[in-house]
């Protein structure tokens, strides 16, 4: 694999995660990984592994650690010609970034995008009129927040200045300016990724 940048992004349930992804791939051309899509998949395919993390997402749980990392590692893989990984909604506990820093590759830069709890809640709660996901609702939303909140300090004291914190109760795209400011101090690719 030719030394892709690693790119973690991490936030609340509905900082917009998702939407920046998808402009930060149109224009750096990476591949854009989320976990949460990734387990999705998983459900979807009627495995029993899906059916059991589908139970997890609708609690607003966490699938376990070994889980999540073997379907990244699979499909990091299934991607190898990439000049960089984008990957969402990951690391959601510390553990999972010390263990995909040793078994995969160290990350470039986090990207941390802050959102109140009660806008949260509005995004998911309007987006849950029409997502079909199971853990759009009252409910699972507020679990998820618990377990975002719960999570989430020891990853960023850990990373410390790798952290970018950008504030993501703005529009896409004056949010994405901010993005692209960090992304751009980054170097062309600099890291092996084991397979
Ligand atoms: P995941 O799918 O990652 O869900 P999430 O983190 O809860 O976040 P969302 O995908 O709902 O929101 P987002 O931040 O991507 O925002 P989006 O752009 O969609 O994970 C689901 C579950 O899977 C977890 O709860 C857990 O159980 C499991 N899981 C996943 N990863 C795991 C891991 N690493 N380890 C263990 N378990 C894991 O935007 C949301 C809405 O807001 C949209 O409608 C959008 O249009 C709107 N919006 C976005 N930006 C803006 C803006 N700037 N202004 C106004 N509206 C906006
Ligand atoms: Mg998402």
């Amino acid at each position: 694999m030719a030394n892709p940048v690693i790119i973690f992004v991490i936030g609340g349930p509905g900082s917009g995660k998702g939407t920046q992804c998808e402009k930060i791939c149109k224009k750096y051309g990476f591949t854009h990984l989320s976990t949460g899509d990734l387990l999705r998949e998983e459900v979807a395919s009627g495995s029993d592994l899906g059916q059991s993390c589908n139970e997890v997402m609708k609690k607003g749980k966490l699938v376990s650690n070994e889980q999540v990392l073997a379907l990244l590692k699979k499909a990091i893989h299934n991607n190898s010609r990439t000049n960089g990984f984008l990957i969402d909604g990951f690391p959601r506990q510390l553990d999972q970034a010390i263990a995909f820093e040793k078994e995969v590759s160290p990350c470039n830069i986090i990207l941390f995008f802050r959102c109140s709890d009660d806008v949260m809640i509005k995004r998911l709660m309007n987006r849950g009129l029409t997502s079909g996901r199971v853990d759009d609702n009252e409910e699972t939303i507020k679990h998820r927040l618990d377990t975002f909140h719960d999570n989430s300090v020891p990853i960023v004291e850990h990373f410390g200045e790798k952290v970018v914190s950008i504030w993501a109760e703005r529009e896409p795209n004056v949010i994405f300016n901010d993005v692209v400011r960090a992304l751009d101090t980054l170097p062309k690719g600099s890291k092996e990724v084991k397979k």
